[in-house]
């Protein structure tokens, strides 16, 4: 859990903590938090833990009222089950390892709160799978348009009656559409949202149970059917969901220090690259002037005042996807709201602790 380390950071706001490392702007994080649980209160919001991967910043949504969790890795359950953080976790994913599924069931059955698990399935071998490793309840995962994982809306049905002779509990249907996510139009988006949930909603129907698990950060206020939506990126955002109407702020950066500076050039070079930051969306985004290029361990700056910079300054970037920039790093720094402006802030460690699989 968060651990405390100094109460010190340097004038210019940056930490003083070895660097490439993630800095989380808690000013910005509560505002997130808070925003999103005024929009889908309590069991309404059930936040994706892939996105930040850490159990310190799943607490904080229980705080805000969530105690139902998204996973990706069954990694991330036993994470949230031994954090004592787990009263509904949902795997919505497919998964064929009995062994290590049975190992979630057995924690979660042997913790001091006992925590439902559900796990999606989408065909005869992962409800195989769910059986034989003692799950006891299921989600139908429904293809709603996304070339992913998630049966046929037709197939629904006959899966669901496949899942119930194989002695499991059906919920309910899932249906992730996130191709729909950076539909740049909110009421383009809201349109195909609405259409992809139609599918569902007839799955649904033809599956029975109370739940209809759905949505992400893009689409979190578009989708009318859904029961539940699983969104985690609005937490820390990324410069791509920046780009839409959305009401979170970016509250996770990089920070890296400047080891080399080429006046004559008018560049600077820091020390984070593509080995720290998650570039399948794109280069992160630098305040300061333009971003030339990240290679490995490098990201070369063209700062907008070049006499301003010296060798050992920090840099912030903004990372343009979230989810793979967290899972890069062991720890994240968050960086307390500032109470009296000018004052020392706090500076807690956050294990990354729910990363791998
Ligand atoms: C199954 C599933 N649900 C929900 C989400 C939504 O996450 P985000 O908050 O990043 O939009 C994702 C993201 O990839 C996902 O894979």
């Amino acid at each position: 859990m968060a651990t405390a380390m100094t109460d010190t950071n340097f004038a210019d706001g940056s930490i003083d903590a070895p660097t490439p490392c993630l800095v989380v702007d808690e000013a910005a994080l509560n505002h997130n938090l808070r925003t999103m649980s005024a929009a889908l209160p309590g069991a309404r919001l059930r936040p994706h833990v892939k996105a930040f991967k850490c159990t310190a910043l799943a607490a904080r949504l229980t705080e805000h009222g969530h105690h139902h969790f998204t996973c990706a890795t069954l990694a991330e359950m036993a994470g949230l089950i031994r954090a004592g953080l787990a009263t509904d976790l949902l795997l919505a994913n497919e998964t064929l390892d009995e062994v290590k599924l049975r190992d979630v069931v057995a924690l979660a059955a042997g913790s001091n709160q006992p925590a439902r698990i559900t796990v999606a399935v989408d065909s005869a071998e992962t409800i195989k799978v769910a059986a034989a490793a003692g799950v006891a309840e299921v989600l139908i995962d429904v293809n709603v348009g996304l070339p992913r994982c998630g049966c046929a809306p037709e197939y629904a049905g006959a899966l669901a009656e496949q899942a119930r002779s194989a002695g499991l509990s059906v919920r309910g249907v899932m249906g992730y559409e996130g191709h729909l996510m950076m539909v740049e139009e909110r009421a383009e988006r809201m349109d195909k949202v609405a259409s992809a949930m139609e599918l569902l909603q007839a799955a649904s129907t033809a599956v029975g149970g109370e739940v209809i698990s759905a949505g992400g950060t893009g689409t979190f206020d578009t989708n009318s059917i859904a029961t539940e939506i699983q969104a985690g990126s609005f937490t820390l955002m990324d410069t791509q969901y920046s780009t839409l109407d959305l009401p979170f702020q970016q509250a996770l950066w990089v920070e890296a220090t400047v080891i080399s500076v080429n006046r004559a050039g008018g560049w600077i070079v820091a020390d984070c690259g593509l080995k720290s930051l998650g570039m399948d969306h794109g280069d992160p985004t630098w305040s300061g002037g333009d971003l030339w290029f990240c290679s490995d361990e490098h990201v070369t700056l063209a700062p907008a005042d070049m006499d301003a910079w010296t060798v050992g300054d920090r840099v912030r970037l903004a990372p343009a996807h979230v989810d793979p920039t967290v899972a890069k790093h062991e720890r994240m720094w968050l960086v307390s709201e500032e109470v009296t402006p000018g004052s020392p802030r706090a500076i807690t460690e956050w294990p990354v602790d729910l990363r791998h699989w």
